[in-house]
Order: structure tokens, then C-alpha cells, then sequence
């Protein structure tokens, strides 16, 4: 609790990130280490997402989105596949009330039409239940994946140009960001990876274009809340220029 308490009050609230995105990494790998089936290690990894979002709703982040799904991830043991929808659906209906409590309103990015019919009905029902929730947004990317995002995008913008809607010309990139799921959203200020793995795994490419990026070798399942204040504190020392240079130096580039 004291730890808890020194850590938080070096966080600057004024200078949170509006948009934090998590690529949730190293559930089999947590399992395997302690000779567990590697759905104990998705069962851990629940948890760690319920502790994270709470912690980022007290902690005043916007938005928060959570990598829990990829439209790769349909390859994997379908034994594996069903253990993960069944958790979905679990935390879905589960953390209704709480997500109620905490003003936080759940929306779900990616091929929902691909989701089993139970979680899709149950996201669909906690995502309308949670709509008018102003405290945080929290995000689900299920059967997400980037490129297939942006094919979709493509595929509306030309049929609009088809249509006669919109001139080739008149493309621009605020129209892509507004063909993608996620429409209307800021783009991560921070995407965090879990498991030290220096990858996006098809996760947000368009979005990520000056996300800053933190790779931690802590495996999902032991994440904390600790942690993940860590990496905020780290991303306010960051300087952020997005590929300009900053307001201190002359027009000839020197420094002042
Ligand atoms: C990556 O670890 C994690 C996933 C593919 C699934 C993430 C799912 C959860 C955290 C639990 C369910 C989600 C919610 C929102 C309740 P991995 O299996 O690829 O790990 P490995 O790389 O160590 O094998």
C-alpha cells in the first residue's frame, strides 16, 4: 500500500496519455513455466486485465485498449480458441456491474460477425448497457487485425469513390483514420507490449504511426498496477516531437 501510494504521487495527472494500448503477451509462456496448461495461463491473464483496468480507470486514463484477440489467432489448438471465448464471454457478463460502477463504457474493434453468437450477444449487450458511460472507454480488439482493418477501410473508400461520393483526390489520411474501428478515437499515445517481445503483431499500424512504444519482459499474467505506473511515470519523461524539433531551437535547426 505504501509502495502503491510514492509511486502514484510521482505520476503527473495533468500529463496522462489519453489513449493507452496494451499488446497483452507471455499467458502460454507464464503457464509453461510452472508446468501448467496453457490455459491457466489465460485464466491468470484475466485477472491481470481486470486489475489493469481498474487501475487505469482511478488513474484517469481515457481510453484504454487491450490486445486480447488477433484474426491470427484463430489458428491456434481449437481447444486453446474455445478456452479463450469462454473467458471473453466470462468477463464480459462478469465485469458488467463494475464497468457500470466505474463509468466505463466497452467497445469491442475487430470481425465481431467472427465472434461465437454467446460472446458476441454478450458484448453487444455490456457495450449497450455501457454506451452513455463517460469515465473511460475501454476497448477489446477481438478477431483484430491491423491489416485486415485497413483492407475493410479501403474497401469503403472505394466504393464511396465508385459511387461518386468522394474524388480519388480528395482521400485524405483523417478519412482513412475514420474508415478504420477505430473512428473517432485518438490515436495510442502509449502502446505497452508485455513478454519482451519487439513486435506489433498486426496491432494498430496506422494508429501507431507516433505511439510511443515500451516493451517490459514481464509476462501478462505478472503484470501489476505498480508496473503499469512505471511505464506511465517513463512515458512522462519522454519527449515527444512527433518529427519535429523542438520549440527551443532557431529556425536553422541549432539549438538556443
Ligand atoms: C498472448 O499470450 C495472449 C493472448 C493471445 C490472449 C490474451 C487473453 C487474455 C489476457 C485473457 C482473456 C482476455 C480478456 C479480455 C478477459 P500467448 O498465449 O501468445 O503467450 P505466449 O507467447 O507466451 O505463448
Amino acid at each position: 500500500m505504501k509502495s502503491e501510494n510514492i509511486q502514484t504521487a510521482t505520476l503527473d495527472s495533468e500529463k496522462l496519455p489519453a489513449h493507452v494500448a496494451v499488446i497483452m503477451d507471455g499467458n502460454g509462456r507464464w503457464a509453461k513455466k510452472r508446468l501448467m496448461n496453457r490455459v491457466k495461463g489465460h485464466e491468470k491473464g484475466s485477472q491481470t486485465v481486470r486489475s489493469i483496468v481498474t487501475a487505469a480507470r482511478e488513474l484517469g486514463i481515457g481510453m484504454l485498449t487491450l490486445y486480447a484477440f488477433s484474426t491470427e489467432n484463430w489458428a491456434r489448438p481449437k481447444i486453446e480458441v474455445s478456452a479463450l471465448m469462454m473467458l471473453l464471454k466470462r468477463f464480459l457478463v462478469s465485469e458488467r456491474d463494475e464497468l457500470m460502477t466505474r463509468g466505463v463504457r466497452l467497445n469491442i474493434l475487430g470481425q465481431k460477425e467472427k465472434l461465437p453468437k454467446d460472446v458476441r450477444e454478450e458484448a453487444d449487450k455490456t457495450g449497450g448497457m455501457t454506451r452513455n458511460n463517460q469515465g473511460m472507454v475501454l476497448n477489446l480488439a477481438l478477431s483484430y487485425g491491423s491489416r485486415q482493418e485497413i483492407t475493410l477501410g479501403v474497401k469503403a473508400l472505394a466504393r464511396k469513390i465508385k459511387a461518386g461520393v468522394i474524388q480519388p483526390g480528395e482521400i485524405t489520411e483523417e478519412m482513412i483514420s475514420d474508415h478504420l474501428y477505430t473512428r473517432q478515437m485518438p490515436d495510442p499515445d502509449l502502446i505497452i507490449r508485455t513478454s519482451g517481445e519487439f513486435r506489433l503483431s498486426n496491432f494498430m499500424l496506422w494508429q501507431a504511426a507516433y505511439s510511443e512504444l515500451f516493451i517490459t519482459n514481464t509476462l501478462w499474467p505478472d503484470f501489476t498496477r505498480e508496473e503499469f505506473i512505471e511505464i506511465l511515470i517513463n512515458f512522462q519523461e519522454r519527449d515527444r516531437r512527433f518529427g519535429k524539433v523542438k520549440c527551443s531551437t532557431s529556425n536553422d535547426g541549432s539549438p538556443q
